[in-house]
């Protein structure tokens, strides 16, 4: 399940009129990245949570047949299997959520779609680098114990107030279980500098939990408050990571994201970090 309703308000006025989720990255839309995670992760059965104005989502992932005759006409054989490709990378559905009412409530509106399995969340916003091994670890510590997994890095503590924070008892090296949670808790009543990022693995049981839930931290069912319910009824872990993670979710962290993938691209790197580097010096910046 890919989360990717956002009303996009922290990059306004460019996503007025078009997602957040498909701003370039390079030459790639955002969500493609996350996409293509979910797929090296061994994932082949998609559904992405949309909202009204986000149907050019699933026009990326769809066969675009006047594009592909010109390309082929063209000679650019390279884009065209690129372009085919796309439409093949999984089964990729789409569902609406009607109301911009929080995580939590875009991820319940997947649940008739999901059933009575376990199943990976990953938020539209962020994505990991193809270097990391972060989903398979998930993976491989919810079928040992069965049970919910949260991926989780250490931040500085000026900047915990924008996660969920954790309270962790730790197992071994990576892995610890969680003992309870808060949404976007202010460093002073954090649990821990430990955040929960966008990927998880749920048991089924969290439907039940955002059911019930309250709106909590900016009037929104939010997801965390359901884990932290899910706990008081089934342990939850939490697979600490270090570094690889992209986020695109605000314009600072995106441009971020942009000149590392830039930077590491063979074909367009070495001539970008020149102009990078002496751009800098020229502003007196390094
Ligand atoms: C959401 C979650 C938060 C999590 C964060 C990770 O917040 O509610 O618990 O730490 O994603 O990026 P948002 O970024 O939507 O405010």
């Amino acid at each position: 399940m890919i989360t990717a309703a956002g009303l996009g308000t922290r990059f306004l006025p460019a996503t007025k009129a078009q997602p957040k989720e498909m701003l370039p990255v390079v030459d790639k839309p955002a969500i493609q990245y996350v996409v293509e995670e979910a797929v090296a992760a061994g994932i082949d059965d998609i559904l992405i949570i949309t909202s009204r104005s986000k149907r050019s989502i699933e026009d990326h992932f769809d066969r675009q047949f006047e594009l592909e005759h010109h390309l082929s006409n063209a000679g650019k054989q390279d884009l065209h299997d690129a372009v085919v490709d796309l439409a093949s990378l999984a089964d990729i559905h789409f569902v609406r959520q009607s109301s911009p009412l929080g995580l939590g409530h875009a991820v319940s509106v997947a649940r008739k779609h999901v059933g009575d399995n376990p199943f990976v969340l990953l938020l539209g916003d962020e994505f990991m680098d193809t270097s990391s091994t972060l989903l398979p670890d998930m993976m491989r510590i919810h079928d040992q114990y069965g049970r919910s997994v949260l991926s989780l890095q250490e931040v500085p503590s000026e900047e915990i107030g924008r996660y969920g924070s954790v309270k962790p008892e730790p197992m071994s090296d990576n892995l610890v279980q969680i003992l309870d949670l808060v949404e976007k808790a202010p460093a002073a009543t954090a649990p821990s500098n430990l955040a929960v990022m966008g990927r998880y693995i749920f048991t089924p049981e969290i439907f039940d939990k955002i059911d019930k839930v309250e709106p909590g931290v900016g009037g929104e069912i939010q997801l965390t408050d359901a884990i932290a319910m899910l706990i008081a009824d089934q342990a939850v872990y939490g697979v600490v990571f270090e570094g690889g993670r992209h986020d695109t979710g605000t314009v600072p962290a995106y441009l971020e994201t942009i000149v590392e993938l830039a930077l590491s691209r063979d074909d367009i790197g070495p001539d970008f970090g020149r102009f990078l580097a002496e751009t800098c010096r020229r502003r007196g910046l390094i």
